[in-house]
């Protein structure tokens, strides 16, 4: 499996996923505002792994900000994490990853800079390996109600790519197979932005895993002639009714599921609910620039000038959602209640 993000003597590396499959190359970090450009640009994706990228970027910023004074260093902390912030907006756990830094400078009790600075990175490592550690509990608990013999299809990049490691949709596939189960995994292109074509496809057919790439709107054919069992996708953010944000397209998946009686779960750690949102709506959704939607790798295939929306994610309401795989157990309705229970 590759490693999504490193940190290595002081810098950060990342695979630059917006080259996958095709060149396999690596971006190195120096600081915070690289990360922040990293995120920004697509370098590093997903929900859990930009978390864990704007924990390093924090650290970063504590490891190269050389002052002896803790108001003037606490200060360029809280600068960093405005900048990492700002980076992208949906997924929760970039901000959840920022703010578990910042409280942990703030109430450091130590007043030598260094040894915060020593405590950040220990922390942002902390949240990496546990990130993996996470994604390999809920493969285990998710692949308890995958059929010894399945068809599973999915959305966008849910994979190690999109965490710090094995993956949370994928993370459930992958156990899956290695228990032996016979899966083939249906794997949704996922335009604009190609995660599925580019980095889902690529992720599972490094592990051996057996699959079919269809574009998004094939998904409702295959599901109307009951050759999907199962349907797994991630989370960018879910809100305290268990409604979910995830890629643009995932809501369309949803409904053709409930439509053809087919299970729908979503898989994501306890760091992307984000309980202060009463429901779906309350959730910011980037929207991304209009190229992607206008041309495929640098090729204009729509008439110049046209008008273009492209959020890049969407909500599915809870009463499409059959359960929410974590690492502390599937939550299934009623979501509110049983969200409560589970999370906080
Ligand atoms: O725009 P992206 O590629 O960051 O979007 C990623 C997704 O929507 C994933 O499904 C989600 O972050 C879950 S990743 C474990």
């Amino acid at each position: 499996m590759v490693k999504t993000i490193e940190y290595i003597d002081g810098k950060i590396r990342l695979i630059d996923q917006t080259k996958l499959p095709l060149v396999k190359e690596w971006i190195i970090c120096e600081d915070y505002l690289q990360i922040a450009e990293s995120i920004k640009k697509m370098h590093i994706r997903g929900a859990p792994a930009i978390g864990v990228a704007a924990a390093y970027g924090m650290a970063l910023a504590a490891q190269n900000f050389r002052t002896q004074n803790i108001n003037d260093f606490l200060k360029e902390i809280e600068k960093a994490s405005m900048v990492l912030r700002e980076s992208r907006p949906t997924a929760v756990n970039l901000f959840w990853a920022v703010e578990r830094m910042v409280k942990l400078a703030n109430e450091s009790e130590i007043d030598c800079i260094e040894e915060i600075r020593k405590t950040m990175l220990e922390e942002a490592k902390k949240i990496e390996e546990e990130d993996a550690n996470i994604c390999r509990k809920i493969g285990e608990i998710g692949s308890e109600i995958i059929p010894a013999k399945a068809t599973i299809l999915t959305h966008c990049n849910a994979g190690a790519l999109a965490t710090a490691d094995y993956g949370t949709a994928l993370g459930v596939i992958r156990s899956a197979h290695k228990q032996g189960k016979d899966i083939h995994v249906f794997v949704d292109e996922t335009r604009p932005y190609l995660q599925g074509a580019r980095l889902t496809a690529w992720e599972l057919m490094e592990e051996g895993i057996n699959i079919s790439l269809i574009t998004d709107n094939m998904a409702g054919h295959f599901m109307s002639r009951g050759m999907i069992d199962i349907i797994l996708v991630g989370a960018d953010r879910i809100s305290s009714n268990g409604d979910v944000a995830n890629k643009i397209g995932t809501y369309s998946v949803a409904v053709l599921a409930k439509e053809n009686q087919i299970p729908f779960y979503s898989v994501a750690p306890i760091s992307t609910f984000d309980i202060t949102l009463k429901a779906g709506y309350e959730i910011p959704i980037e929207e991304r620039n209009p190229e992607e939607v206008t041309h495929i790798f640098g090729i204009q295939i729509a008439p110049t000038g046209v008008k273009v929306r492209n959020p890049s994610f969407d909500v599915t309401p809870n009463r499409y959602i059959s359960g929410i795989i974590t690492e502390r157990g599937i939550i299934r309705p009623p979501y509110e209640e049983n969200i409560r229970k589970v999370v906080c």
